[in-house]
């Protein structure tokens, strides 16, 4: 069993709703997980976290979405050291907004790493231009990323 948390960026419930479900299915596994979408990363308790997974929706032009900015300040100005910590990626965004796909996604991504935090798997792209279903393409990644925790 794992202690997972599930830190979430999102404007319209998107990525709320993907992390919602993917609680789920790692309590139906064995695991717990916990969702936090507001806060700073004093409030995340890094230091007491093993395996965290990221759900960030991109907004504006490339941005993060106004609940995780407290978040990803807060680890940029204080910079904890993050290699006890394991993570995983799941960034939401739309393909007609090409030069900025995912980029808030891959800004946390980007983050964690150069905190120390090993990223196990690929990161989930998902785009809602050609997928009106996120919480399905969710769940069949999670299917792979569970077995590398
Ligand atoms: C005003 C607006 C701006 C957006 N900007 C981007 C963007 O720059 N890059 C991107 O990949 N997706 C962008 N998106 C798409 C969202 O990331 C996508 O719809 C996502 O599923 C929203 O998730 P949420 O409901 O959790 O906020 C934008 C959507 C809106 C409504």
């Amino acid at each position: 069993m794992t202690d997972i948390l599930i830190l979430v960026g999102t404007e319209s419930g998107n990525a709320q709703m993907v992390a919602d479900l993917l609680k789920d299915e790692l309590g139906r596994q064995g695991h717990r997980a916990e969702v936090m979408n507001r806060g700073t990363a004093a409030d995340a308790g890094f230091e007491r976290r093993d395996v965290v997974l990221v759900c960030c929706a991109t907004h504006g032009d490339g941005e993060l979405p106004d609940n995780i900015i407290p978040l990803h300040d807060s680890l940029k100005a204080t910079r904890p050291d993050l290699q006890h910590v394991r993570y995983g990626v799941i960034a939401l965004g739309d393909q007609t907004y090409h030069d900025t796909f995912c980029f808030a996604g891959k800004a946390m991504d980007a983050l964690f790493a150069e905190l120390g935090a090993q990223r196990l798997g690929e990161r989930l792209e998902i785009d809602a231009c050609t997928q009106p279903l996120p919480d399905e393409e969710a769940l069949e990644w999670l299917k792979e990323w569970a077995t590398l925790l």
